[in-house]
């Protein structure tokens, strides 16, 4: 992980600098200082047809001055956020990836520093532990990297609570990229074992707990594997009263099962549990903060797999809940792991809500492509406020509607329900189901379409997205701390 500390604001000796640059307004200072020894090569660089310091402009300048053979000037725009600063940090860290120390010049406060710092680690994430050769031209060689601030214990400081988020960001994505191969469930559940050193409780229900307390709809989606199921129960008590409930689908390899999926792209189903890993990778933020919140964090663990023990198109099973389901489709297995978890978390905890992460369905990628998660919920303050928390985190939500006429479309001859009802609509209907295991306020997050990236973006390099970890940390902080 790229190290980043804070010093004060003065202007190093030598080495590589980013200057983070208004538009319209002086440039402090610093940028005086640096354009000095640059002999005015900066506010050279600064013209109308080459750098304004417009939002996401960007110039290198060369050799410059002895001292500092690269200099990259970033613009901020003329009011910036501090998603502008974390949008700025990362494109500096970007830039300077071939040199192995440098200085990051934000020029803005102590809160703005940290941001940039925080944009500059999630940009620079990578996740490489199964490269053995990889030639060392082709990875970024920048390790350090120096922000300066009028009051570096005050940018320490605001960037405390950012760093646990980070580092719950990057446990949720290399969870997501770890092959399945390595992490089955078992496996996860272990690593969730971790949270115990921040001081949240860990509990693992194996398969005979499961067994024993009636998980009927978890078992029968695991019972096609050689990988037992798995559910965490992480509790993370920063205060009294009702807990906050997040549920994560933790599908750690789904083939579909004997309603088998085709072979192209099915590697992808490796990341079927970026829901669980949302919600490990929250609570291990949450408990890194000491926020003051009473979370309880529950994953349900599985690999979906076609064998001569795996659940049957036309079985009826029965749920935790006690009601019975006709599985028409193995493949819809996300929602058979949700009503178990859904009904264990209403039934021990009655938390004050609960909200559900999963890649739940395709349909939601054809609904809303790669730019909104899916929300649906029952409960209009809940929604808003998700709403709200999405586009302060930049991690967005649209919201999807519910009703009577979908759900009848899951009504079964033989059993309570079914687990399919047919194509339209086939995100609407996937959340239909779950709402059938639901009592209190809830919000069902179908991130199938957000949690993996094909391509860079600004804060998110290719991969596993962790979607969902800043999202609920923002909604925490803004609702249900005390
Ligand atoms: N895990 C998949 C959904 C998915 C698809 C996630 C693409 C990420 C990317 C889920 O278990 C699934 O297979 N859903 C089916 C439901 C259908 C059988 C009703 C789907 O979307 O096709
Ligand atoms: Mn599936
Ligand atoms: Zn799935």
């Amino acid at each position: 992980m790229l190290d980043t500390s804070f010093a004060a604001a003065a202007l190093p000796d030598h080495g590589a600098l980013a200057l983070l640059l208004r538009q319209n307004s002086p440039h402090g200072p610093l940028f005086e200082a640096a354009d000095q020894r640059c002999g005015g090569a900066l506010s050279r660089a600064m013209a109308p047809a080459s750098f304004t310091g417009k939002k996401g402009q960007s110039c290198v300048v060369l050799g410059a001055a002895e001292a500092h053979p690269r200099i990259v000037l970033i613009g901020l725009g003329p009011d910036p956020a501090p998603r502008v600063f974390e949008e700025a940090g990362a494109s500096a860290a970007l830039a300077l990836a071939r040199e192995e120390t440098a200085t990051l010049i934000p020029g803005g406060t102590a809160a703005d520093a940290a941001h940039a710092a925080l944009g500059a680690q999630l940009r620079t994430y990578r996740f490489d532990r199964y490269r053995t050769k990889e030639p060392a031209d082709d990875k970024p060689r920048l390790t350090t990297l120096t922000i300066l601030a009028d009051d570096p214990g005050a940018a320490r400081s605001a960037h405390a609570p950012l760093a646990a988020a980070r580092d719950g960001v990057f446990l949720a994505r290399d969870l997501a990229s770890e092959p399945p191969n390595v992490l089955y469930p078992a496996e996860l559940a272990d690593r969730c074992r971790a949270l115990e050193q921040l001081g949240a409780t860990v509990e693992i229900l194996d398969e005979a707990a499961l067994t024993e307390a009636g998980f009927g709809a978890i078992l029968a989606v695991a019972q096609g594997s050689a990988r037992g199921a798995r559910v965490v129960v992480m509790h993370w008590k920063g205060a009294e009263g009702a807990p906050v409930a997040l549920i994560g689908k933790g599908v750690t390899f789904d083939t579909g099962g004997i309603s088998i999926k085709p072979a192209p792209n099915m590697e992808d189903m490796k990341w079927d549990m970026a829901g669980a890993a949302a919600v490990i990778g929250t609570m291990h933020t949450l408990a890194a903060r000491k926020a003051r919140v009473n979370a309880v964090g529950i994953v349900g663990l599985v690999e979906n797999m076609p064998s001569g023990t795996a659940m049957r198109p036309g079985d009826v099973i029965r749920s935790l809940s006690g009601q019975t389901i006709e599985v028409q489709n193995t493949d819809a297995e996300g929602r058979l792991v949700l009503a178990d978890l859904l009904w264990y978390a209403q039934d021990r905890f009655a938390p004050r809500v609960s909200i559900d992460l999963a890649t739940l369905t395709g349909a939601i990628i054809v609904a809303l492509g790669h730019h909104h998660a899916g929300l649906f919920s029952n409960n209009d303050d809940l929604a808003t406020q998700l709403l709200a928390a999405g586009i302060a985190s930049g991690e967005e939500l649209w919201r999807m509607p519910l009703g009577e006429a979908y759900d009848k479309l899951i009504r079964s001859d033989i059993a309570d329900m079914k687990n399919i009802g047919g194509r339209p609509g086939g995100s609407i209907i996937g959340a239909q189901f779950v709402q059938r295991f639901v009592r209190g306020p809830w919000a069902h997050l179908d991130i199938a379409g957000m949690a993996w990236a094909t391509k860079d973006s600004a804060l998110v390099p290719k991969g596993a997205t962790a979607f969902g970890v800043r999202l609920l940390d923002q909604l925490i902080a803004a609702q249900f701390e005390s």
